[in-house]
C-alpha cells in the first residue's frame, strides 16, 4: 500500500487501480479510499520536471522529501510539452514524474497548462489571442495572452484538460486539480462585446428596462439597439461598468467550466478541484467564480518588505470566506519575489512565521513558489529552494523545519478551522462602485474594511470576513465597513439578521446605491434607514481631520465624513463631530438603536486607531461575546481553530505568534499540551518570530 508520510496512522483501504502506467509500463497501483487519507496540513512546491533532463528528477524529489514535501504542483504551464502539436498529446512524461514523487512519498496537484498557450495554437488559431483594450493584439512571448470568451481557445483548453483527466483522474497519487492560474487578463475585442451585449439582453430583457435603470436619458446615453453598447472600464455609466465587471465574472465562470466539468467527468471525486486566487485582487467577483471549485486557494505574496499581519490575515480570511471552509495557500515566497519594486527578502524565521499564520487563518496547506529557478525565463530572481545548481539554498533548512512541524502538529489540526462569532461583510460590487467614483482619492474601501478587521481580530482572534448574501444568523456581530452597494435582498438578508437578535454595524458609504449601481433613491442606508431610526443628511470628502466625542471617547475622523440625524427617539448618538467645517460641527457622527434583542449602529467617521479600538471594544460588548481571557504583549497574535474531538468533546488549537521585536511571554489561562515540543504548559516564552501551537487536548 502506498503511504504518504505522516498519515499511518489513518486506516486505509486498498483499492486496485490497474490503469497507471510506471516508467511506460502498465502497472497496478493501490490507491486510497478512504476519505481521511488526506493529510491535515500539506507543505508543497511549484516543480516544473519539463524544464530538467529527466536524469535530474530523482535528485530533485530526494531533496523535497528530506525537505518533508507532502505535494508538488506540476504542470501548470506545460502546455508545449504535453501538446507538442495539435491533437498529439504527451502526457507519458507527466505520468512518469507523477509515480516518480509517489516513490518519494510526494502526492501531486495537476495544473491545467491554459494560462500558457503554445506558439503553434496561437499562430494556427490567432483569434485565441486576446484584444487588449487599446485594439492591439497581445502576442506570444509571454503568458495570459488568450481571449477567456474565445470559443475555441476554450474547446482547445476542455481537450487539453480532458486528456489530462482521463489519464490521471483516477491517479492515486494525484489528489487536486489547480485550473489555469491567476486569472486576470480580460479581452476587448468585437466578439466579446457582442458577447457582453448578449449578457446584458439577458439580464435585462427589454432595452427600455435598461434604459431606465441605467439613467441613460443623462448625455443622451439611450440605446435603441443592444449593439450599440459599448464596453467601458473606467468612466463609463455606472450601469455600463458595474454590468462590464459582472460579465467578466461569469465569463471567467463560464471558461472555468469548460474544465472542470471535462476534470469532473474523468476523475473520482476525492480529487478537489481549485484554483489559485490573488487575495485582494478584485477584476472579477471572486463568490462566482468560486461557486463551482471544491476548494478555495490563493497566491499569497509579500513582495516588498515585511509580513503585514493584520492585512495578509484580512486576505486569508476573505479566501476562506468565497465557499467559508479551510482554503489553500497554493504559492507563497520562498523568502524573495522577483516583481516587486525591491525585492528584500523576508527574514530568518519570518518564512516560518508567515506559514503558521497561513495555518491560523485556515490554510490546510502552504506551498512554495517555486522549487528551483528555471535556467532561464522572466523570473530568473525569483527566490527558490534550491538554487541554479540544484543545491539547497539558506531558506531550505526553515522550509523543512516547518515541514517535520507540519506532520507533528497535523493530527492536533486535523479537522480543525477558525470559528468566528464576528464577520465582516464584503462585496465587490461595493468595491468597484467606490473605486469608479472615491471622490476623495485616500478613500480605499479595502483599507476602509482593514480598518475594521484589525482591531476586531485583536480582540476576538477570528473573524470572518463573507458576502452580504450568505445566511448570518451564526455571527454575534456583522460589520459592513462601506458597503456602498446594497440589494434589495441583500438589505432584507441584513434586517432579517437583525430582527433575529443579531448586531449590526455599518460603516461609511453604506446603502448608498442600489443594484444597478444607480443611486437609492432614499438617503442612507436606504432601505435600512427606518430600522436605523436615523439617516445620513450629507457626505464630505475631507480635506483635514475631524475631531469626534462621545462614548468611544475623544479622536478624529479622516478622509470623509457623514452627518447624521436622528429621527426616531429611540435611536442614540453614541459620537459627534467636533467643530469643523461648520456643516459636521456639533452634528452625530455614530448612531445606534437597539432592535428586539439585536442592534443596528452606523458610524459615519473614519475613526482613527484609538477611537477604532474603542469603538470594536464597545461592539464586542455590545454583542455579548466573551472572546478567551488572555492577556498578549504587543507583537504576539493568537490564531484559533476549533473541531470536534473524536470521542466527543471540543478541541481547541492556539498557534501564537510574536511578530514583535522583543521575546515575549504569554501566560495561558490554563495549562494546555504544546504540540510542537512537548508536554503541558501554563506559559508559554516566544522568541522574534517564535512560533507556539497548544491544543487543550
Ligand atoms: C504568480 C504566478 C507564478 C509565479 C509567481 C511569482 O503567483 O502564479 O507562476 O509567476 O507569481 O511570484
Amino acid at each position: 500500500m502506498k503511504l504518504i508520510r505522516g498519515i499511518a496512522c489513518f486506516a486505509m483501504v486498498a483499492l486496485l487501480t490497474p490503469t497507471a502506467l510506471f516508467f511506460g509500463v502498465p502497472v497496478v497501483v493501490e490507491a486510497q479510499q478512504n476519505p481521511e487519507s488526506k493529510l491535515p496540513l500539506y507543505l508543497g512546491t511549484a516543480w516544473y520536471p519539463e524544464q530538467w533532463p529527466e536524469s535530474r528528477w530523482d535528485e530533485d524529489l530526494t531533496l523535497m522529501e528530506k525537505a518533508h514535501v507532502h505535494f508538488v504542483r506540476i504542470t501548470e504551464f506545460a502546455w508545449s510539452t504535453m501538446e507538442p502539436s495539435e491533437g498529439h498529446y504527451d502526457l507519458d512524461w507527466v505520468g512518469r514524474a507523477v509515480r516518480l514523487a509517489e516513490k518519494h512519498h510526494i502526492a501531486v496537484v495537476l495544473g491545467t497548462p491554459s494560462a500558457a498557450p503554445p506558439a503553434w495554437l496561437t499562430s494556427k488559431y490567432p483569434e485565441t489571442l486576446r484584444t487588449m483594450e487599446d485594439g492591439r493584439k497581445d502576442q506570444h512571448g509571454n503568458r495570459q495572452q488568450f481571449d477567456w470568451s474565445n470559443a475555441k481557445y476554450r474547446e482547445l483548453a476542455g481537450k487539453m484538460a480532458e486528456q489530462m483527466a482521463i489519464r490521471f483522474g483516477h491517479d492515486p497519487n494525484v489528489i487536486g486539480w489547480q485550473i489555469d492560474n491567476e486569472y486576470a487578463q480580460e479581452s476587448y475585442g468585437a466578439e466579446t462585446k457582442r458577447q457582453f451585449q448578449e449578457w446584458l439582453k439577458a439580464r435585462y430583457g427589454t432595452l427600455d428596462n435598461l434604459n431606465t435603470r441605467w439613467t441613460t436619458s443623462y448625455w443622451s446615453q439611450t440605446y435603441s439597439a443592444w449593439s450599440q453598447i459599448p464596453i467601458e472600464t473606467r468612466y463609463g455609466n455606472p450601469g455600463l461598468l458595474l454590468s462590464w465587471r459582472r460579465f467578466v465574472s461569469d465569463t471567467w465562470r463560464s471558461y472555468q467550466k469548460v474544465q472542470l466539468d471535462k476534470i469532473r467527468e474523468h476523475s473520482e471525486p476525492r480529487q478537489f478541484i481549485t484554483t489559485n486566487m490573488m487575495g485582494f485582487f478584485d477584476a472579477y467577483d471572486h463568490y462566482v467564480v468560486s461557486q463551482d471549485l471544491d476548494l478555495a486557494a490563493w497566491d499569497d505574496y509579500v513582495g516588498t518588505g515585511h509580513l503585514d499581519p493584520v492585512y495578509n490575515g484580512a486576505a486569508h480570511d476573505l479566501t476562506r470566506g468565497f465557499l467559508r471552509k479551510n482554503f489553500w495557500v497554493m504559492e507563497t515566497q520562498p523568502g524573495f519575489v522577483n516583481w516587486s519594486k525591491d525585492n528584500n527578502a523576508l527574514d530568518k524565521g519570518e518564512v516560518r512565521a508567515m506559514a503558521w499564520h497561513d495555518v491560523g487563518h485556515g490554510a490546510d496547506a502552504v506551498s512554495y513558489w517555486q522549487w528551483r529557478s528555471a535556467l532561464n525565463g522572466q523570473e530568473e530572481y525569483h527566490g527558490t529552494l534550491v538554487g541554479a545548481d540544484g543545491t539547497p539554498v539558506p531558506l531550505y533548512d526553515e522550509v523543512a523545519q516547518l515541514g517535520r512541524e507540519f506532520e507533528k502538529a497535523g493530527p492536533a489540526l486535523s479537522g480543525t478551522e477558525p470559528h468566528s462569532e464576528v464577520s465582516l461583510l464584503h462585496s465587490y460590487d461595493s468595491r468597484w462602485a467606490i473605486n469608479w467614483q472615491r471622490h476623495n482619492q485616500a478613500f480605499d474601501p479595502k483599507d476602509a474594511l482593514i480598518s475594521y478587521y484589525g482591531p476586531l481580530r485583536a480582540l476576538v482572534h477570528s473573524v470572518d470576513i463573507v458576502s452580504p448574501s450568505v445566511p448570518l444568523s451564526r455571527y454575534k456581530l456583522v460589520v459592513a465597513p462601506a458597503l456602498n452597494l446594497l440589494t434589495d435582498a441583500q438589505a432584507n438578508n441584513l434586517m432579517e439578521y437583525v430582527r433575529g437578535g443579531g448586531h449590526l454595524v455599518l460603516g461609511q458609504r453604506s446603502a448608498m446605491k442600489n443594484d444597478d449601481n444607480g443611486l437609492q433613491p432614499e438617503r442612507q442606508p436606504g432601505l435600512l434607514a427606518n430600522m436605523l431610526g436615523g439617516r445620513v443628511e450629507q457626505f464630505y470628502a475631507l480635506d483635514h481631520d475631524v475631531p469626534i466625542a462621545g462614548d468611544w471617547g475623544s479622536g478624529s475622523g479622516k478622509i470623509w465624513a457623514e452627518q447624521l440625524s436622528v429621527k426616531d427617539p429611540q435611536a442614540r448618538v453614541l459620537m459627534r463631530y467636533g467643530k469643523s467645517n461648520g456643516w459636521l460641527d456639533g452634528q452625530p457622527a455614530a448612531i445606534t438603536k437597539a432592535v428586539g434583542k439585536g442592534s443596528i449602529t452606523y458610524i459615519g467617521a473614519w475613526l482613527d486607531e484609538k477611537t477604532m479600538e474603542a469603538a470594536a471594544k464597545w461592539m464586542v460588548a455590545t454583542s455579548g461575546i466573551h472572546p478567551p481571557g488572555v492577556e498578549l504583549p504587543k507583537g504576539v497574535d493568537l490564531y484559533v481553530r476549533s473541531g470536534n474531538m473524536k470521542g466527543g468533546g471540543q478541541k481547541t488549537i492556539w498557534i501564537l505568534i510574536n511578530f514583535g521585536k522583543d521575546v515575549a511571554t504569554v501566560s495561558l489561562p490554563s495549562p494546555m499540551t504544546n504540540v510542537l515540543e512537548s508536554g503541558r504548559v501554563g506559559s508559554v516564552k516566544l522568541d522574534p518570530y517564535g512560533v507556539t501551537v497548544l491544543s487543550n487536548e
